[in-house]
């Protein structure tokens, strides 16, 4: 599957409005993504990166423009396929983790299966899975806060993973991490691209994180100032 189209954005453009004001923050964003890419988007606090990533996650939705996602146009779907869509096709790292305090990491890996419809002992055997997948196999009783900060970070990436998407969208997945964890989270990411093909799409602030990827997309004021290979980005 590798090399076929996984999402084309066309002359998306994204302002959010308060009290009828409106501030425009993606300009006309053009970027094709294919199976099996790994890309970072790197750019200054405010360029629009996160809002970007949560189109891309279709957690949100452009003011226009147009947004094909496994040769659907996302504007046309209603909450429940775009639900779908989701579920089927994206796993979401959120920046901070977002894990549930009170409950085991088996049961946090669980829940996206739960939602989707997925027996809860068949939920656990394939969280354990995804965990053992991700080095944490031996702690999957323990709650959050009884594991390190890299070690939750890996949570999430196994949260992300249990769903089997096709894709893995990243905001700052270092962003709270050492250096060392920050290679280990990095050389995760490095082979689920090259292993399994899976595509990974990460938001980061660091070129030394930047570089594991091979596409580099930059922003600035919420245009696209440069899309090419990280190799060629002069990071
Ligand atoms: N809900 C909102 N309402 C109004 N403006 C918003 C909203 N969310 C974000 N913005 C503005 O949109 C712009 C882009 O925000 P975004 O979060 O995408 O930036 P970012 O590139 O992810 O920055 P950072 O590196 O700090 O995470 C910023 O100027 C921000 O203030
Ligand atoms: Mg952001």
């Amino acid at each position: 599957m590798t090399g076929q189209t996984l999402m084309t954005l066309t002359d998306i453009k994204k302002s959010y409005f308060n009290a009828e004001i409106e501030t425009p923050v993606l300009h006309g964003i053009n970027v094709t993504i294919n199976r099996g890419e790994f890309v970072a988007i790197m750019g200054q606090s405010g360029s629009g990166k996160s809002t970007l990533m949560n189109i891309l996650g279709c957690l949100d939705t452009p003011t226009s423009g147009s947004f094909v996602l496994n040769g659907k146009e996302v504007g046309t779907l209603n909450d429940n396929e775009l639900a779908q869509i989701r579920n089927e096709t994206i796993g979401f790292v959120f920046q901070g983790f977002n894990l549930l305090k009170r409950m085991p990491l088996v049961d946090n890996v669980a829940l996206p299966l739960l939602y989707a419809g997925v027996s809860m002992a068949e939920a656990r055997k394939r969280a354990t899975e995804k965990l053992t997948q991700t080095g944490l196999g031996a702690f999957t009783k323990r709650l959050p806060n009884q594991i390190s900060g890299g070690q939750q970070q890996r949570v999430a990436i196994s949260r992300a993973l249990v769903c089997e998407p096709a894709l893995i969208l990243a905001d700052e997945p270092t962003g709270n991490l050492d250096t060392t964890t920050s290679v280990e989270i990095m050389n995760l990411f490095t082979r689920l691209n090259e292993e399994q093909g899976m595509s990974i799409l990460i938001v980061t602030h660091e070129p030394d994180v930047a570089k594991y990827a091979k596409r580099l997309v930059r922003l600035k004021d919420g245009y696209v100032t440069y899309d090419g290979p990280v190799a060629d980005a002069h990071l």
